[in-house]
């Protein structure tokens, strides 16, 4: 069960819903966006970036690590996702559980429409090279 957003959470959601306005999906028209928050309180936003060669688009989640890791950031405390519908949890997919995983700890703040969830709960038993070492 998610548990209930703080007012920064479910702040950080409705900048999800918005920055969604910017998202490029011609071809499912299933717009995304995503806002990830660093420890020191920056936000970076991603949107889902199709193409029409389809394996080439990109989640919205994925972009917006994208643009922090180049900005210098490393450690994020939460990520907000909004999906086509803002009502209606949008799940990270599989392999942006897994760059949250590279990236992000095990506790990190997922916040969707319905409250917020933690990373391990999402990506139990996550890759790692080592499984002795933290990703
Ligand atoms: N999408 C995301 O942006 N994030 C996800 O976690 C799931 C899916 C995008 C990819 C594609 O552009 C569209 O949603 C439909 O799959």
């Amino acid at each position: 069960m998610p548990q209930q957003p703080t007012p920064e959470q479910t702040a950080l959601f409705a900048k999800a819903c918005q920055v969604k306005a910017n998202a490029y999906a011609p071809y499912s028209q299933f717009h995304v966006g995503a806002v990830l928050l660093t420890d020191s309180g920056r936000e970076y936003t991603g949107v889902n970036v199709e193409n029409a060669a389809y394996p080439l688009g990109i989640c919205a989640e994925r972009s917006a690590i994208s643009a922090a890791i180049t900005a210098g950031e490393r450690c994020f405390t939460a990520i907000a996702i909004c999906g086509e519908r803002d009502t209606e949890p949008c799940f990270p997919c599989g392999a942006c559980r897994q760059v949250l995983a590279e990236h992000c700890s095990s506790d990190l703040a997922i916040v969707l429409a319905d409250g917020v969830y933690r990373l391990a709960e999402l990506l139990p038993y996550a890759f790692a090279l080592d499984p002795e070492l933290p990703i």
